[in-house]
């Protein structure tokens, strides 16, 4: 039993996208989110920056009395979550683009899988794709500038249909059996992602992302270190380093908190 809350943290509003499943599985847990908005997007940067960013965030939240660390971004994993798990003496749960469940529904279709630059380009992204049954069914699509303009708060249907057909048109036609949303951040415009992939696609155009298992995952490590706390009731404490004023009521907003 630890009352401590959960600390959360990504690039920027993404991460309340697995913030939202993990309220909703460990409904008497709390957290503290941090969006480090100013420095959005990590996925076009190298390396060695997004891991003295990502190690910042783990910072803030730890000095902010986190019991356990919810890395809720798919590139800052792919960077530096190793690292930051050997050197944090609390739990890190992280999140991966959800290739398995996508290649693991069976069919003759192809896998889209889009991320940013960074996690598509990444060695530890290489490995996990390279253990699918099949690795050449995934087709793996960086999309440089999406999340910019998710950052910008915009999610609505048709209002990225030229960044889409940028990254896209090369496969128009082909049978596409699933799309992986492999950025915390696509997430919350999934069906703008959806309904623009069923105009120039064959096939079910399914949608996998990776917040529920990554919550699930959360549970079972705070489980293991005897950190669950039974009397919390999913309050959030929200931080940004970006415009307080305009991502504070977005963030609560998108969790349904306003
Ligand atoms: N939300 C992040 C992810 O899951 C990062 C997006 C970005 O900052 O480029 O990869």
């Amino acid at each position: 039993m630890d009352t401590r809350p959960v600390g959360v943290f990504d690039s920027g509003l993404g991460g309340l996208s697995v913030l939202r499943e993990a309220r909703k599985i460990l409904p008497h847990e709390n957290f503290i989110f941090y969006g480090d908005n100013k420095n959005a997007p990590y996925g076009d940067k190298i390396e060695e920056e997004v891991e003295h960013l990502s190690f910042a965030c783990a910072d803030f939240l730890v000095k902010k009395g986190a019991k356990a660390i919810l890395l809720a971004c798919n590139t800052a994993t792919a960077v530096s979550c190793n690292k930051i798990r050997h050197t944090l003496s609390i739990p890190v749960v992280s999140i991966e683009p959800s290739i398995k469940p996508a290649c693991e529904n069976p069919g003759d279709g192809k896998v889209l899988m889009l991320a940013t630059l960074a996690t598509t380009r990444l060695e530890r992204y290489a490995a996990l794709q390279s253990r699918m049954p099949d690795p050449s069914r995934v087709i793996n699509i960086p999309c440089i500038g999406l999340t910019d303009r998710i950052e910008q708060g915009v999610f609505g249907i048709g209002q990225f249909d030229d960044l889409l057909d940028s990254y896209l048109s090369p496969y128009y036609g082909i049978k596409v059996d699933g799309i992986v949303l492999g950025c915390t951040h696509y997430v919350f415009i999934g069906e703008a992602i959806r309904e623009f992939c069923l105009r120039h696609f064959d096939g079910e155009c399914r949608l996998y992302d990776g917040g529920e298992g990554t919550a699930r995952q959360l549970g079972r490590k705070l489980h293991e270190f005897g950190l669950e706390n039974d009397k919390g009731s999913g309050e959030v404490e929200f931080y940004t380093s970006g415009d307080r004023e305009f991502y504070l009521p977005l963030f609560k907003k998108l969790l349904g908190m306003d």
